[in-house]
């Protein structure tokens, strides 16, 4: 398949979950294309609850995807407005597989993860995506870097 892997991140870890994503889809012959959102201004904070005005320069087109996973931070006990304000933009997903992804600062999916997560799915279901079932990844604990690469190897499945 055709896989694009769409991610906002402020400080690199949903980036470096995204790229292991990545890597474990290509060992499985998937063509990935991997696209690290960029804004017109700097946003370092922010809440889908008051989003600020900005723009994001580079929204791929997902006409030329089979599937799409789309992953950001948590900020704000949800979603990123960055990641939100893309895939409310997103053209070409209707009736394609979508699996949305989170990493977070505090322990617990409740304390954040799963909110983001409900967001984008329903964002991602309301443009007639295939939503799958979303992965979050808590930063706090001392293996959280093997929870992440166990996540990212189970990723492939959901693309067979
Ligand atoms: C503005 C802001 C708000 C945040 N809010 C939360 C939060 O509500 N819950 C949480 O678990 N982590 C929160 N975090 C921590 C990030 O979700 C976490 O560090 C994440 O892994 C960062 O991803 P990134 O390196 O891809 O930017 C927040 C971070 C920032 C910068």
């Amino acid at each position: 398949m055709n896989i694009g892997i769409i991610i906002h991140s402020k400080s690199g870890t949903t980036l470096r979950f995204g790229r292991l994503i990545a890597e474990n889809l290509k060992e499985q012959n998937h063509i990935v294309d991997l696209t690290e959102l960029r804004t017109d201004i700097p946003v370092n904070l922010g809440s889908v609850r008051q989003p600020k005005k900005f723009s994001i320069v580079n929204i791929p087109d997902c006409t030329k995807y089979n599937a799409i996973l789309v992953g950001g931070p948590v900020w704000a006990f949800s979603a990123s407005p960055v990641i939100i304000g893309c895939m409310k933009e997103l053209k070409g997903i209707s009736g394609k597989k979508l699996l949305p992804f989170v990493t977070m600062g505090f322990p617990f999916p409740f304390m954040g993860g799963s909110q983001a997560i409900t967001l984008m799915s329903d964002t991602a279901a309301g443009l007639g995506a295939k939503v799958l079932p979303g992965k979050i990844i808590p930063k706090l604990f001392r293996n959280y870097n093997l929870h992440m690469k166990k996540v990212a190897s189970e990723i492939p499945s959901y693309f067979e």
